[in-house]
């Protein structure tokens, strides 16, 4: 995540822009840049590395300005270096960016046709040179801004500085948070209340698809219609700010809403999006040729995404995956040869039961890599490798945006398997990356979907018992679907391969008993139909997770169709986290549930 502050200020804003940034060191991030107005003219300061650098930059060469935009870049389009840091500036404007501008490619075509020259690779400069496109063409800043967002496509968050407009910055959100802080005569727009706390505790949060138009005395706020909308402001208690809830309810809610911008984050780790393949941050201490097989090995969410990953791994790298629970594995005793790959995924890094795992396969000198959000954790430090996902922290007990980095490194590494041992074309290689790198968006996409699922949960907050029903990877997701309903609405709820309801489990079915199938429309969609006739036909009650073509297929009378974005199969249990992390949520919400502190639950299980 990178960060992004700007200031309509009354004194010099480069040092408060540098101070604020600080705030957001925890973001991580590559390098570091100041624009301000100096006479009215656009001027930068930027330094790859840490802060200190961008600060030897401007005790050098100092800035006066009082109005300005800083950033901190966690490089995604182009390597970490001075030239791709921001702000990315024209002749008209300075612009800073988190996130990820997905069609950034045909965008910059399109300028390049037109004869616009390009300095960088990276994303964020296309979105310079469109708005500059549109100044050049007569349209006042405010309407080029208006005219270009909507052909952007991504999960992304931007500021704009203007030359020779000292009383204007505009601010934009699709996917990644900013916020807007009003001072005395000042004005403040920031990636989140912790870059705005050195000035203001006054806050108002964008929403998805809002820009505002910030000048010296307020912000007009537009929605991505262009209409205007009034959003709440806030008071941010002191103190509130490292675990802050943004403007949701829970943190559950807030981490769910992050996935567009984390899930792009961890992308931007493991893949180089211009060259559309995956480029892992590490040397691996193995040759995937090699491996004959992976044992992987964790808990609750984690092992569904490690389950997930297996089908990945077995089709696009053909290696055979054993998986277990980790509290199995360590007594199972399991056969393993030194110098196999054994793989754990775990958002702490502490669950005592897969690190005892990973010392059960260290002792039997095992590769071993571990999937982990907290890289100072015990796990990190204990394996050979480390794949990290970069979620940021994770407060809600139930895991929801680890789990779907989790599911972005795994398939990242299955990519990279695929590649190492020639079952995957470098065309192959692309398709996939390009589905992955579509991904933020489409989740951004899906989470409009919010009130649909919210109305449905007060349904689903009824039943006693629910199953979820699902095929190929749709399977694991079933069973993180009940892991998350059970967990925080305490309805009791299970996960099953939907060709299984007929060995058993169809007994249950009556009319009391919803059934939540995830099925987005691909080569084993027409069985999972089936599967549902077979439920309707015994009057259950149907709720199906799909796409538009799904939606058309099913031909069936259900309780409620979910229409999610059509992606990739291959990425479509990412994409279907959301549903059903929101599903659970919204259900435990309406029950008036702890979501957040669920009764029995820790965070994180150190114990046996
Ligand atoms: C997930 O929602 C649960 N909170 C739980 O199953 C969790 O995934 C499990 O305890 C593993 O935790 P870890 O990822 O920190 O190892």
């Amino acid at each position: 995540m990178c960060g992004i502050v700007g200031i309509i200020g009354n004194t010099p804003v480069a040092p408060q822009i540098v101070e604020a940034l600080k705030r957001l060191e925890y973001r991580g991030y590559d390098s570091a840049g100041v624009a301000t107005l100096e006479y009215g003219h656009l001027a930068r300061r930027r330094a790859e590395g840490k802060l200190r650098n961008l600060e030897a930059k401007l005790s050098d060469a100092p800035l006066s300005g009082v109005i300005g935009i800083g950033h901190t870049r966690w490089a995604t389009h182009g390597k970490p270096n001075e030239t791709n840091a921001h702000p990315h500036a024209t002749e008209k404007l300075a612009v800073v960016h988190n996130g990820i501008i997905e069609n950034f490619r045909e965008l910059k075509a399109g300028l390049e046709a037109k004869g616009v020259r390009f300095e960088t690779e990276t994303d964020t400069e296309v979105v310079a040179q469109l708005v500059t496109h549109e100044m050049r063409q007569g349209r006042p800043p405010v309407e080029a801004v208006a005219v270009t967002l909507p052909r952007l496509r991504g999960a992304f968050a931007l500021a704009f500085l203007f030359d020779g407009e000292d009383e204007l910055l505009i601010g934009a959100r699709h996917g990644a948070p900013l916020a807007i802080g009003y001072g005395a005569e000042e004005m403040y727009l920031g990636s989140d209340a912790l870059a705005l706390a050195p000035f203001t505790d006054d806050v108002t949060y964008l929403e998805d698809g809002d820009w505002a138009i910030l000048r010296r005395k307020g912000a007009d706020i537009r929605d991505a219609s262009g209409a205007m909308v009034r959003r709440p402001r806030h008071k941010i208690p002191v103190g509130s700010f490292m675990a802050d809830k943004g403007n949701h309810r829970h943190f559950m809610a807030k981490e769910i809403h992050e996935q567009p911008e984390v899930v792009g984050r961890t992308l931007a780790h493991y893949v180089n999006f211009t060259a559309g393949r995956v480029e892992l941050p590490f040397e691996l201490p193995f040759d995937f040729r090699a491996l004959k097989r992976i044992s992987i090995s964790a808990c609750g969410t984690a092992y569904l995404a490690g389950l997930v990953s297996k089908y990945w791994f077995e089709r696009l790298a053909r290696i055979p995956v054993e998986i277990d629970v980790a509290s199995e594995f360590r007594y199972r005793e399991a056969p393993l040869e030194p110098g196999e790959l054994a793989l754990f995924v775990s958002q702490s890094g502490e669950t005592a039961d897969t690190l005892a795992s990973l010392r059960y396969a260290t002792a039997e000198k095992l590769h071993t890599l571990s999937v982990v959000n907290v890289p100072t954790s015990t796990m990190a430090r204990e394996s050979t490798l480390v794949a990290q996902t970069l979620a940021g922290v994770e407060v809600g007990v139930a895991s929801t945006k680890a789990f779907t980095c989790q599911l972005t490194v795994l398939l990242s590494l299955a990519i990279a398997a695929g590649r190492a041992r020639g079952t995957l074309t470098p065309e192959e290689e692309k398709e996939l990356v390009d589905a992955l790198i579509a991904v933020p968006g489409q989740m951004s996409e899906a989470m409009k979907r919010e009130h649909e699922i919210e109305i449905l949960a007060r349904e689903l907050s009824k039943a006693k018992d629910v199953l979820y029903l699902g095929r190929g990877t749709a399977y694991p997701l079933a069973m993180e679907g009940a892991l998350k309903l059970k967990e925080i609405s305490y309805i009791h709820a299970e996960g099953y391969a939907a060709g299984e309801l007929k060995h058993g489990p169809i007994a249950l079915i009556d009319e009391t008993m919803p059934v939540i199938v995830i099925a987005p429309y691909d080569h084993i969609f027409e069985k999972t139909v089936s599967n549902m006739q077979e439920v309707a036909a015994r009057g259950g009650r149907i709720i199906l997770i799909t796409d538009e073509k799904g939606a058309l297929e099913s031909g069936l009378d259900t309780m409620a169709t979910l229409v999610m974005p059509s992606v990739h199969p291959v990425v479509a249990p990412i994409l279907n986290s959301v549903p059903i992390q929101l599903l659970a949520y919204h259900t435990a919400v309406f029950m008036g549930k702890d979501v957040d502190q669920p009764r029995n639950l820790a965070k994180s299980v150190t114990v046996e």
